[in-house]
């Protein structure tokens, strides 16, 4: 049997990328999971703060992405659904974790290296590069390695950008395997599962993905963006000027980046979307894709804006979930204790 975990910063509403990246895959997992398979999606707070949060933001966000988890058909009947925060055996395990991983390892994850750069860019002499972040930008993909080894997690459905930190967890997995033996490995190695549509691309830049963090909102579609708001985003997005369309990612991103939209919200193949538009202009792209952007969010939107007022069954569902992941990490807690001599009889 499976253990699938994925997990979600509650940095804001999500966009397509997060919706056709990772999101909609955890549904059709959930839908797809045999019945001894166990599922774990989980809002991860802690993340969250390595960038400078305002806490009745930080409040809100979490509470309005518990919301859209429910609301694009995350069952908690089903799936452990979860604030990572409410579980301190991550942070318990992270700590653990962070004494086995090599500083060298950390120092390669393109997450840290962009921070890296961004910092250099802003900055004016080197050695301010490092002391201008946080040690917790550099930890970041450590917390994670627990998040998902805590509860023996064997498959994580990601987005592409998330591949190099759930390589580092098997490294984490393998290190404290081979180091703490017991009788038999006490952590699997968790599979990174891709969906089709691994990349959602920036808008307004197709070189970059889309981000929550980019300043310019029009580079990205927001969950609840409303039919106008879609459509003015579609028909503003930067394409190319050759003629017909085409589907190719690297000599043009831009009109690749409308038909990958195209195919996932529309579950067809990209290949064959791009096929029928061969002929078309990017006007009658952009306005179909716009239809089919909306076809495709009408309903988690509805559904979002019913749940998230309804604040008393959020609590219960957030407080039921916290209670039912702590039961499977404990077990995991006990076990790497014991490994390290941290056991005791109190
Ligand atoms: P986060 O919150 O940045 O993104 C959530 C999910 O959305 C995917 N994603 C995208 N997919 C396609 N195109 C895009 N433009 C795009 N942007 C984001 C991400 O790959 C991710 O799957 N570190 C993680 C959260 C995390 C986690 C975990 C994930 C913490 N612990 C344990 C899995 C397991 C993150 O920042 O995701």
């Amino acid at each position: 049997s499976r253990v699938i975990l994925s997990g979600i910063q509650p940095t804001g509403i999500p966009h397509l990328g997060n919706y056709l990246g990772a999101l909609s895959n955890w549904v059709k997992l959930q839908k797809s999971a045999q019945p001894e398979d166990k599922l774990l999606f989980s809002i991860v707070g802690w993340h969250a703060l390595t960038l400078p949060q305002d806490p009745a933001a930080l409040l809100a966000a979490r509470n309005d992405m518990l919301a859209v988890l429910l609301a694009i058909g995350i069952d908690p009947n089903r799936s452990i659904l979860f604030h990572q925060d409410h579980n301190p055996h991550h942070t318990e395990l992270s700590w653990i974790l962070s004494c086995i991983a090599p500083m060298g390892k950390l120092r390669r994850m393109t997450t840290w290296k962009s921070r890296l750069a961004a910092a250099r860019n802003s900055g004016s002499e080197d050695e301010v590069d490092e002391s201008m972040l946080n040690a917790g930008l550099f930890m970041y993909p450590v917390l994670q390695a627990a998040d998902v080894l805590v509860y023996k997690a064997t498959h994580v459905p990601v987005g592409d950008d998330q591949q190099q930190h759930i390589e580092l967890t098997r490294d984490l997995a393998d290190i404290f395997n081979r180091t703490y033996k017991g009788t038999s490995p006490l952590f699997p190695l968790p599979t990174y599962v891709n969906t089709p549509s691994k990349r959602i691309l920036s808008l307004k830049d197709p070189t970059s993905k889309m981000s929550k963090s980019s300043p310019d909102v029009q580079s990205r579609i927001l969950l609840t963006d409303t039919a106008s708001q879609i459509q003015s985003k579609i028909r503003a997005a930067v394409t190319d000027s050759i003629q017909g369309i085409t589907y190719d990612p690297e000599g043009r991103p831009g009109t690749s980046n409308l038909l990958t939209i195209l195919a996932a919200c529309t579950d067809s193949d990209v290949i064959q979307v791009a096929k029928a538009y061969e002929s078309q202009g990017h006007g009658t792209l952009k306005r179909d894709v716009a239809e089919a952007v909306e076809e495709f969010l009408k309903k988690p939107r509805a559904q979002f804006d019913r749940i998230r007022l309804e604040t008393t069954y959020l609590d219960e569902v957030a407080r039921r979930g916290a209670t039912r992941a702590i039961e499977h990490s404990k077990v995991t807690m006990m076990e790497v204790k014991t490994r390290l001599g941290l056991a005791s009889r109190v």
